[in-house]
């Protein structure tokens, strides 16, 4: 390697958005991609240890049990950047589910479809060591310490997988629709929903753990702050989870969450996937409020140009 290819790998290494690496991916439109494991500088493992360091005790403290169960299955390490390949080696035996390596923003049907076929699209890069606390990319420590821990439970394995199946039955339905902007504009809504509901479950949602709360939801899981601020918090609105008024909500990703839901159980969000999906059937996400989350055109695209003739 060359002097200026050595610092530039010191001075960025996969840090978000200034990895050369991960640039070009994108730009010859390469999706899937591999971890190059050796491109992460000594910042990028000190960011990691950094993190998981800090979040640690409230993860022992807020967390669900089975996501802290998830963490010890995993033998995360707490001083360097995990390798999906040995994340995948712990994980797959338990629930089938992998987590794979892309280059960034994947499109909403392709996200869904690729968790209904147990692959967890995973983004490799991880924040400035300067900026632990606020990032608006997803990065490794979100997708790998925040999600990953979650797929070791069988329950939230099928929660995700059924999450999946609902995408695809967006996709034979607007398929039917022959008119072109009715077609959009259900489509559009339906998104939204499901996005929404991810949302609110997934990545911001909160259980029921006896006369506590606790958290499963990534989002919160991957952030020292909100950890705390979700459950302690009296500005936090938090409320029985309640179908309609979740796909109605809008939400913005730049500040911690105003307003969360509470599920019963694993069992409890599973019975809610399938309610999303009789929701749907019924023309019920046709027409959802506006506002967040923006739907955009590779979105949409890639719920029209779904391969759903298997
Ligand atoms: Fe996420």
């Amino acid at each position: 390697m060359s002097e200026i290819g050595t610092n530039a790998k010191t001075a960025v290494g996969l840090t978000t958005t200034q990895a050369p690496f991960i640039e070009q991916a994108k730009m010859l439109g390469e999706m899937y991609i591999e971890q190059p494991y050796e491109l992460y500088s000594e910042e990028n493992h000190q960011a990691w240890a950094a993190l998981y360091e800090r979040i640690l005790p409230r993860w022992h403290k807020y967390a669900h049990p089975r996501f802290l169960e998830g963490v010890e299955k995993l033998s995360l390490d707490p001083h360097a950047v995990p390798r999906l390949e040995d994340i995948n080696r712990f994980l797959k035996p338990l629930t089938g589910f992998s987590a794979r390596a892309v280059s960034g923003y994947i499109p909403a049907y392709r996200f869904f479809d690729s968790i209904r076929q147990r692959v967890f699209p995973t983004t490799i890069t991880i924040r400035d060591k300067s900026k632990l606390d606020y990032l608006p990319e997803p990065d490794i420590f979100h997708d790998v310490s925040g999600h990953v821990p979650m797929h070791t439970d069988q329950r939230f394995a099928d929660v995700l997988v059924r999450f999946g199946e609902v995408a695809r039955a967006a996709a034979h339905l607007v398929a039917e629709i022959s008119d072109k902007t009715e077609q959009l504009q259900q489509l559009n809504s339906i998104i939204k929903a499901m996005a929404r509901f991810f949302w609110f479950t997934v990545e911001f949602g909160l259980m029921r753990n006896g006369n506590d709360l606790c958290v499963y939801g990534s989002g919160i899981l991957s952030s020292f702050g909100e950890l705390e601020y979700s459950i302690e918090s009296p500005e936090v609105q938090r409320f029985p989870f309640q179908i309609e008024w979740v796909i109605n909500q809008y939400f913005e990703i730049d500040h911690y969450q105003p307003l969360l839901f509470i599920v019963d159980s694993f069992d409890h969000l599973f019975d809610q996937v399938d309610e999303l999906e009789r929701l749907m059937l019924r023309g019920e996400l046709n027409n959802v409020s506006p506002g967040e989350p923006l739907v955009n055109e590779e979105d949409l695209k890639s719920f029209l140009e779904a391969d759903i003739s298997a």
